[in-house]
């Protein structure tokens, strides 16, 4: 598992004492910190590690903090440049403002005030990192598909409607949820799971909503539930289709009324919490063969958040494998320059079916199994498409008409040595119909 991802910070100070102050206030945070005591190890440094904040003391002998800071604003325009002055007069304030600097901050430094200005950075830039290119926050994804859903993401994490996301085992559900609380005005707020899967139909509704003393056998006091301890934030609701009907009904009442009553109570409770549910299976079927409940279904179905799966979006997989590939080479300690061409191929052919949890443990494998220093296809646990998975017959009926299509297309793909030309001629169909479907499935990536 990656890390949690905290700031990265660099203090600019040639007074070691002076140096030694604002590292020992920064300790107990948990930032990733660097030192450097002049100019040009400041300037290489947030070159290299690219630092969301950066604090420059500006009285230090030797170096001009002003003119640091003007050289860092022009190196590094997104973060948070922070002077520390002596004093706390009009004229240097403004001074090192116009240099640059975005806070200003008076020696000696006390470590809550000093805290509390660096998280706020930090969430500006987490904002400002949530436009970058190819990702939302952690999110790794450029394809269109995916970019559709981070749009769709941040336009739904302002409303307080309830979400459901959608997709299949291992597309990042779990990262999308933690995405909208983050970007909704709840943010500050907690931010609750449960596990639908995990817990006996008894026990689930308890959880969910507390229980009064002596509510059942067991029940020795009073206990507060998920939705009271998600009051001002968001309470996510994974493998929702899990849920029994009967934790159903109150869930819907909840939606609704926003107020429910513990198990065993009388007395009526409304707390401000936002749901979010997630389910990798298909709540129409389950409605339809009745344990899904459909006014629930209809409730839930208002914002739905669809997670596509890996083979959808195939431009995402060498993305996410050098993603991939950057975190557990950190991890190991080792210095691995990406994937063979081989190597690629074989990435981009595989059909993925445990989506991008499947990929990032392959990663990890093949960065921990790779001798040399580069992943090759010898060290990732995948094998390339088993053509022998391909229905030999169809079953008529029982068989929709999209399998019978991809079937007879792959089928000619392949008798024709995979020339999209000659399987077109042979189809009756545009060479331009054959290469859409075959990104439609992931067969090939979009241009
Ligand atoms: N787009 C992505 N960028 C980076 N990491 C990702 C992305 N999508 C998923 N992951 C990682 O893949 C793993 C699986 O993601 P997650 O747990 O959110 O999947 P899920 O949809 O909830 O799966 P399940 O239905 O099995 O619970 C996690 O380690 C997550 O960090
Ligand atoms: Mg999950």
């Amino acid at each position: 598992m990656p890390s949690e991802e905290t700031g990265r910070l660099l203090v600019v100070d040639s007074d070691a004492a002076g140096q030694q102050e604002l590292l020992s206030e920064l300790a107990h945070l948990r930032y990733a910190v660097e030192a450097a005591a002049n100019a040009s190890e400041a300037l290489e440094l947030a070159e290299a590690s690219k630092p969301d904040i950066v604090l420059v003391a500006l009285e230090a002998r030797g170096m001009d903090g002003f003119e640091i800071l003007g050289q860092l604003k022009a190196l590094l325009p997104a973060a948070t440049l922070i002077a520390v002055g002596a004093s706390a007069s009009t004229d240097s304030t403004v001074e090192a403002m116009r240099a640059g600097a975005d806070r200003y901050l008076t020696r000696p430094l006390r470590a809550d005030a000093l805290a509390l200005v660096l998280e706020r950075s930090l969430r500006k830039a987490g904002t400002a990192s949530a436009m970058l290119p190819g990702r939302l926050d952690h999110i790794v994804g450029a394809h269109p598909a995916i970019q559709r859903l981070f749009n769709r993401l941040l336009q739904a994490a302002k409303s307080r409607s309830t979400i459901l996301i959608q997709g299949e085992t291992g597309t990042g559900k779990e990262l999308i949820a933690r995405a909208v609380h983050e970007h909704s005005t709840r943010r500050e707020g907690p931010l609750v799971r449960l596990n639908c899967a995990a817990l006996a139909e008894s026990v689930l509704e308890s959880e969910l909503f507390g229980h009064e003393k002596g509510a059942f056998t067991g029940a020795s006091t009073r206990r507060r539930g998920r939705f009271e301890q998600a009051d001002g934030g968001t309470l996510f609701l994974d493998e929702l289709s899990e849920m029994p009907l009967s934790v159903q009904v109150k869930l819907l009442r909840f939606l609704q009324e926003k107020e429910f009553e513990r198990v065993g109570g009388n007395e009526t409770i409304t707390v401000n919490v936002r749901v979010i549910a997630a389910t990798n299976r298909d709540l129409r079927s389950l409605v339809d063969d009745g344990s899904f409940r459909e006014d629930l279904y209809f409730r839930l179905k208002v914002v739905v958040l669809e997670v596509p799966p890996l083979r959808a979006r195939p431009s995402d997989i060498p993305l996410l494998a050098d993603h991939f590939l950057r975190v557990y080479s950190e991890e190991n300690g080792k210095h691995l320059h990406g994937f063979t061409p081989r190597a690629r191929e074989a990435l981009l052919a595989y059909p993925w079916p445990g989506n991008v949890r499947e990929l990032q443990h392959a990663i990890e494998q093949a960065v921990v199994l790779c001798e040399g220093d580069q992943i090759g296809t010898e060290d990732l646990p995948i094998e390339p498409p088993d053509r022998e998975v391909e229905p030999l017959s169809l079953m008529v009926p029982g068989v929709t008409l999209a399998e019978v299509e991809r079937y007879t297309i792959m089928r000619t793909l392949e008798a024709v040595g995979g020339s999209p030309t000659k399987a077109a001629k042979i189809l009756g169909i545009s060479k331009r119909t054959i290469q859409y479907r075959l990104q439609e499935w992931g067969h090939i990536k979009k241009g």
